[in-house]
Formats: C-alpha cells, sequence, structure tokens
C-alpha cells in the first residue's frame, strides 16, 4: 500500500498547481473516464453511489455494511475516522466489487480533527481570513491523514438569533463578514487542489436559510423575502461558489413553505442556473425521508422523487432507520414508472464520481496508516491554534486597564468558574475525535504562564446542566452527575472563600460545548444555573476580577458589562485554548479580534442586527420612540466591536474619486494610528449606506474590512475599493441586481458605530 501511496504522491506532485491549460485538459479527461465508467454501470450500481450511511464504530459492526460495498450499493459511507477501517472497507470497494470505484469518507470535520481550533464563530470574530485559511489547511491534512476525503464544512448560514445553538458553526450575521469567511474556508479545506494527499472536498451547507427558524428553534421553518434572501443569507454561499467548493448540503427546514431538501427553486434555480454551480447536493441526515415528516411528500418514494428531481444528488442515511435510503429503495423503482429518468440519475452520478475523481481517489484510494501519528502530533498544529485562538479572543471590557495582568504579581489567582478547568468544554462542539486530554484549561494555562511562585488555585464554584440532554451525549458520553444541594452549597461557599482570600480572580464562566451546536437551542440567553449569583457574590468582595467568557453564541452579560472591570470573549478556543487565553491575561498576547454578531443586552432585544433599515424613527433623532419603551434600543456591544491593550485613532479618510459612474470603481483610504503605548492590531472596518433607491437600505452595511499591526506610534494606510460588487444589491422593488445612481455615505472606523465619514456620489453610466 506504501508503493501506491508513494506514486500517488508523486502524480500529486506533478498535478498541482497546473497551469490554466492542463487543467482544463484534466478536466476533459475527468469527463471521458467519468463516462467511461457510467457506460459499464448498471441501474442498480448507479443507485449505489447516490447512496450514503453513517457507520458508527461505537454500535456498528464491518458486517452490516461490507455485503452491500462489495456489490456495490454504497457510495459513500460517514462518521468513520479508524484508518484501519477506513482502508478495510475501502479495500472491499475498489478489489472486490464490480467496477471498483472507491468509497467517499465523509466527516463533520468543522473547526479541526485532531487539533481543535477555534469554533467557526470564534474564528469569524479574528477577522481575519488567512488565519482561517491556514487553521483548515491543517483540519484537512489531519483529517485526509486518517482517509477522510471530504467534510461538511462550512456552514456559512448567517445567524441573526443567538437562541439559535448552531450560530456558533458560522460567522456570524454579516454576509459580507461571512462571504470572506466563506471563501477561506473553503480555500483552507481545497486549497487549489483536492487530490492533494492533505486537502479534502469542502461542503458548503445547509443550503439555503437554517440560521432563520422561527424563535431560534433549531430545524424550524424559516419565512425569508426574496430581497433578503439575495442580499443577506445567499451570499456566503455565492462566495464559497466562487472560491470553487465541490458540494452542498440542502437544509432540514422549510424555506418558505417548501422544505429546503425537495426545493427546486434553491438546488436548480439559483444554485445551477444562476450560480453554475458543478458540484454535487448532499441532503442532510435523513432530510429525504424527513419530507414525509414535515407534511410535503406522501411516502418514502414520493419523498425520494421531490428530492431527486429538486436537485439532491447524494441521500445522506442512517441505516437502519425506517426513513432511511429513500433513493437506494425507490429511485429504480421510479425510473420504471417514468417519473425519474435514467438521464436524471446520469446526472447524479457522474457529479460524484467526478468528485471522487477530482480527489485522486482511482490512483490513491488508501490511506498510510503508518503516518497518521506523525501528521497529527506535528508541533505545528498546536502553535497555529494557539495564534487561532489569541486573535479569535475580543475584549469587551479593560476599567482601569486591570488587564493584562503582571506575572509575578499578584501572587495569588483564584480561578472560579464550571467552564475553568473543563477541558470537554474549551473545545467546542464537533470535536469528536481529538485526544480530550491534551485540551488545555484555562487553570492550566494560567497555572503554565505564572510558574511556581504564584499560587493559583481552582474552585468550580456552581455545576450547570442542560434542562434537555444533548443528542450528542451518546458520542460524547455522559457528564458527570448534578451535585446534591449540599454539594451545591459547599461548592459555592468554598469558591467564595477561595476569591476572598485571594489577590486577584478570573471568573470563567458561560456554556458546556453542548448547550450551543445543533439541537441546542435555547429560549434565553442568560448564564446558566448560578453564575451570575456567583460572580454578583464574588464580585462584591471588591477584587480586582477578570471574567473569561467561554460559550457558543453572545449571552445576557448587561450585569457584568457595567460592574466587572474586564471581560474577555472567548468563545470555545479549542486545543490551546488555555495557552492562548493566559497569553491574553498576561500580556504575552494583545485580544485584536472584533465581534461578528451584534451583541443584545438580553433576549427580549432579539433579533437585532446592525444592517436593519431605518425607520420614520431613525435612531440619530432626538427622543427616538420606535423600539421599546422599557429598555435601550441600542445593543448592549455593537458589531465589530472589540478592544485592546493599546488605543487607535482613524483620520483622514478620504475617496480617491468622489463621484463615479455606475459600473466604475473607487478607492476609499483611511490612516489608522497606534496611539497607545503598546503594540497591537486594529481592524479597519468600511461601512456604507446607500441613501435613496428603488427600495430601502440598511442604515449601515460592512463592504470592507483588514486587521492590521501597529507598533507604538506606528500609523499605516488602509486602502479598500468599492466598486460593482460592493454597490450592487437585490431591490425587492425591481425584483433584480441592481446598481443605482445616489449618494452613499460612507463610514470607517474600529466597529459598526464608526463616526468618520464621508460621501459618494454614484451617477448614470
Ligand atoms: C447536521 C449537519 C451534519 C450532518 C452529518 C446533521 O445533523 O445538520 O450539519 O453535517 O448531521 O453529521
Amino acid at each position: 500500500m506504501r508503493a501506491k501511496v508513494a506514486v500517488g504522491l508523486v502524480m500529486m506532485l506533478v498535478l498541482f498547481d497546473l497551469p490554466v491549460t492542463a487543467r482544463s485538459r484534466q478536466s476533459q479527461s475527468i469527463d471521458r473516464r467519468v463516462e467511461a465508467l457510467l457506460s459499464q454501470m448498471t441501474l442498480e450500481e448507479k443507485v449505489g453511489q447516490v447512496h450514503q450511511l453513517f457507520y458508527f464504530t461505537q454500535f456498528m459492526k464491518p458486517e452490516v455494511v461490507e455485503p452491500d460495498i462489495r456489490a456495490g450499493k454504497i457510495g459513500s459511507l460517514l462518521f468513520l475516522t479508524d484508518p484501519v477501517l477506513i482502508n478495510r472497507f475501502q479495500k472491499i470497494a475498489v478489489e472486490n466489487s464490480r467496477l471498483k470505484i472507491p468509497l467517499l469518507f465523509g466527516f463533520d470535520v468543522i473547526h479541526g480533527f485532531h487539533t481543535i481550533f477555534p469554533v467557526p464563530l470564534a474564528m469569524a470574530s479574528s477577522w481575519d481570513p488567512a488565519l482561517v485559511e491556514q487553521a483548515q489547511t491543517i483540519a484537512a491534512r489531519e483529517a485526509r491523514a486518517v482517509g477522510i476525503h471530504w467534510t461538511f464544512a462550512p456552514m456559512v448560514d448567517i445567524a441573526r438569533d443567538p437562541r439559535w445553538g448552531r450560530i456558533v458553526e458560522g460567522a456570524g450575521e454579516d454576509p459580507f463578514l461571512g462571504s470572506r469567511m466563506a471563501a477561506a474556508h473553503v480555500r483552507g479545506f481545497q486549497g487549489t487542489d483536492p487530490s492533494s494527499p492533505d486537502r479534502v472536498l469542502a461542503c458548503m451547507k445547509h443550503f439555503a436559510g437554517y440560521g432563520a427558524g422561527n424563535g431560534g428553534r433549531d430545524y424550524d421553518s424559516a419565512y425569508i423575502a426574496d430581497a433578503e434572501l439575495y442580499n443577506v443569507y445567499l451570499p456566503p454561499f455565492k462566495a464559497a461558489v466562487d472560491a470553487g467548493v465541490g458540494s452542498a448540503m440542502s437544509a432540514y427546514m422549510d424555506l418558505n413553505d417548501v422544505p429546503a431538501t425537495g426545493n427546486a427553486f434553491l438546488l436548480r434555480d439559483v444554485l445551477r442556473k444562476q450560480w453554475g454551480f458543478k458540484g454535487f447536493v448532499v441532503s442532510d441526515a435523513e432530510a429525504v425521508g424527513n419530507l414525509v415528516t414535515h407534511g410535503f411528500a406522501e411516502d418514502k418514494s414520493d419523498a425520494a422523487y421531490r428530492a431527486f428531481t429538486a436537485g439532491v444528488d447524494l441521500e445522506m442515511s442512517f441505516p437502519g432507520n425506517p426513513i432511511a435510503s429513500a433513493y437506494a429503495s425507490s429511485l429504480t423503482k421510479l425510473i420504471a414508472e417514468g417519473r425519474v429518468t435514467k438521464a436524471q440519475l446520469d446526472e447524479a452520478v457522474r457529479r460524484i464520481l467526478a468528485a471522487k475523481f477530482k480527489l485522486g481517489l482511482f490512483e490513491n484510494p488508501y490511506v498510510d496508516e503508518s503516518r497518521v501519528a506523525a501528521i497529527h502530533n506535528n508541533p505545528e498544529h498546536r502553535r497555529l491554534a494557539r495564534v487561532a485562538a489569541q486573535r479569535s479572543t475580543v475584549l469587551l471590557r479593560n476599567d482601569g486597564n486591570l488587564l493584562p495582568l503582571a506575572k509575578g504579581d499578584p501572587k495569588s489567582v483564584a480561578v472560579i468558574g464550571p467552564l475553568a478547568d473543563s477541558k470537554r468544554d474549551i473545545r467546542g462542539s464537533w470535536s469528536f475525535v481529538d485526544d480530550i486530554n491534551s485540551a488545555v484549561t484555562v487553570l492550566e494555562g494560567i497555572r503554565a504562564k505564572v510558574g511556581s511562585s504564584v499560587k493559583v488555585e481552582f474552585a468550580p464554584g456552581v455545576d450547570i446542566a442542560r434542562v434537555y440532554p444533548s443528542p450528542f451525549g451518546i458520542i460524547q458520553g455522559p457528564r458527570s452527575a448534578p451535585w446534591t444541594e449540599t454539594q451545591k452549597r459547599a461548592e459555592f461557599e468554598k469558591a467564595v472563600s477561595l476569591a476572598r482570600s485571594s489577590d486577584v480572580v478570573v471568573m470563567v464562566l458561560g456554556e458546556h460545548e453542548d448547550m450551543s451546536g445543533e439541537a441546542a437551542s435555547q429560549s434565553s440567553i442568560e448564564l446558566p444555573g448560578r453564575q451570575l449569583e456567583l460572580l454578583k457574590t464574588i464580585s462584591g468582595l471588591g477584587k480586582p476580577l477578570v471574567l473569561v467568557l467561554i460559550n457558543g453564541r453572545p449571552l445576557d452579560i448587561s450585569w457584568a458589562a457595567s460592574n466587572v472591570s474586564a471581560i474577555l470573549e472567548a468563545w470555545h478556543p479549542g486545543t490551546e485554548g488555555g495557552n492562548a487565553i493566559a497569553d491574553i491575561l498576561y500580556g504575552d498576547a494583545t485580544p485584536g479580534g472584533k465581534l461578528p454578531v451584534t451583541w443584545p443586552r438580553s433576549a427580549a432585544q432579539i433579533p437585532i442586527y446592525y444592517a436593519h433599515n431605518i425607520t420614520q424613527e431613525p435612531e440619530t433623532k432626538k427622543n427616538f420612540t420606535s423600539r421599546y419603551w422599557d429598555i435601550p434600543s441600542s445593543p448592549l456591544y455593537p458589531f465589530g466591536y472589540g478592544l485592546s491593550y493599546t488605543t487607535f485613532s482613524f483620520s483622514n479618510l478620504r475617496v480617491s474619486k468622489p463621484e463615479i459612474k455606475v459600473g466604475e470603481s473607487t478607492e476609499v483610504s483611511v490612516d489608522v494610528e497606534n496611539t497607545g503605548r503598546r503594540a497591537g492590531e486594529e481592524v479597519a472596518q468600511l461601512y456604507i449606506h446607500q441613501r435613496y433607491g428603488s427600495a430601502s437600505r440598511p442604515v449601515r452595511e460592512l463592504k470592507g474590512f483588514e486587521r492590521v499591526a501597529l507598533a507604538p506610534g506606528q500609523k499605516k494606510t488602509v486602502r479598500f475599493t468599492l466598486g460593482k460588487s460592493e454597490l450592487t444589491y437585490w431591490s425587492g422593488a425591481v425584483r433584480e441586481w441592481v446598481q443605482e445612481p445616489a449618494v452613499f455615505d460612507l463610514w470607517v472606523g474600529s466597529d459598526a458605530t464608526a463616526s468618520l465619514t464621508t460621501t459618494l456620489r454614484v451617477v448614470k453610466r
């Protein structure tokens, strides 16, 4: 097998960075190979290629799938991570099946595989697409090392409701930031050539509108008007397509009463016709069979018909589930009845085979088991995970410059809270196969940082738990039993007295990893359990107090925001999280992340996002009355917000051509200066507003950003281009993409409330 791997490697090197003509020759040759294979396939074998099954090592035996692999009835498996088993199944497919078509192995490599990176919402907080690309390059390398060819990522769903647990898996609320992040994830996973032995095929998901579910409830129906769909929810998907994403996953929920998995408007009109997407579409798990549950399809066969003809090429199923494998059980019959044509089936099979050829699976089907450990344990992976976690933290408050702390003084540090020493929770959801013991908690990170001369002690203080358990508990294992009432009282008291006897207190509060993610929606966004009570009690002691948040969504921290001197949002920062947080707390790294979401004061403000339209009562008006009379209408922290240990100023905002014609571009530039005494990084953000047009436009929209590193006193000029793509929008009035002559307000600054402003006039061509 090693020899095969070596031959494969040489081939990959030759193919890498091919010039365009060679590339098109390569795709022509793939087309020829696909057609040659297709012409030899039986109907049953074709149906096999559109059939994907979960395989859970924990509960399943190889014998359950092996006969079907041999018979060519399964084209793809997901959730396998053991290279030995992967090679075993692959061997049956490529050596014992009639046509020797390799299996495609998929897995949710969301934010790392062996080395866990910050959760995607955190990575978006870095506002650093290059970093995201590097992180996913490593995730791809680690996953491909065990034989995984395909990741179900990135999730590019726009999320404007923090009650929705899956907000943690995306890049937040904004289509521009979301698009830049989507493209970076795709580039990281796929590189320039997915057949390379350290790359995987990416899958943009969940197409489309999943983040807009009613009430933030997972899987709930979404009602999205066309203008909002085109301007807000679809752009990150389009960006992923433009970046060459190889596959797409259809979403679970109803979009405007048509389930996304049976939605021909999404899958045919938008994805194929409007965008020219050439990859294949996989259903989300059991989303085909569930078309019956939705009250959309009559029965399983009708579900297969509706999903397949809408444009879902491959069905993802749980073996043994009565609603599973609708394609495998119905497509042959549907073809005999003439409801599905052979040509339609060929089209789907073509796309899947093309992906297998592109991934190099026919030349290089196996994985070299002996190389896995070396690839996984490359110290460079952990180094980058630490940098990624540092760069993803967002400093929300730092009154009196409490941070950074000095390393040798204070002499005693109390590290308190249920998340302070939890290896499981520092990693975040979708961390299934990494070595949990190698994750570094905040407590461990602080201890390693300050050394033995400082006393660092820990008390959890309170325990937290979901009211209804997470379905992922089956994979992640149970959590420890809830404390008894006596334990609860004792632990609370212990934490308070530890705080009382320490010089400084670091409280690490937030959420368990399974409190966000899939099937993890929440009605309230308050700190779970008695965490706020503990925070208030300890804050009452008057000690210097730092709050570190480990969580997957914005939480209601209104009380802390005005009572706790320093607040650091770390999200679920991954394997190296504890070290990275210690780096930030002690000034070995400077926070520079920015919020990718508008942070509400409480769940009562949801939905709240910065790019809303202006009402007849603009917020800028004195005695503004449009929102609520009982709470401020502004969020707790605006989109794009985040502090540093230094300060910055923006000046000299200018537009190279203050008047342009429709279709032309102009350059916007601004000077950013580090006005403090430490080195730091600022994210310059450009927002626009179109003053009038065929439709109302948002009060502000992000249209450019750049994270800049500045030494104390250093000044740099940041330049952005504003042109057709930034100034075009989908008008609900014209029902088309338009770029209109109008006056635009521009702002550049450090968040969505930036005040430095100028204008741009766009005139008729
Ligand atoms: C999730 C997808 C995921 C799939 C496979 C589904 O429940 O919605 O995001 O990729 O499972 O694990």
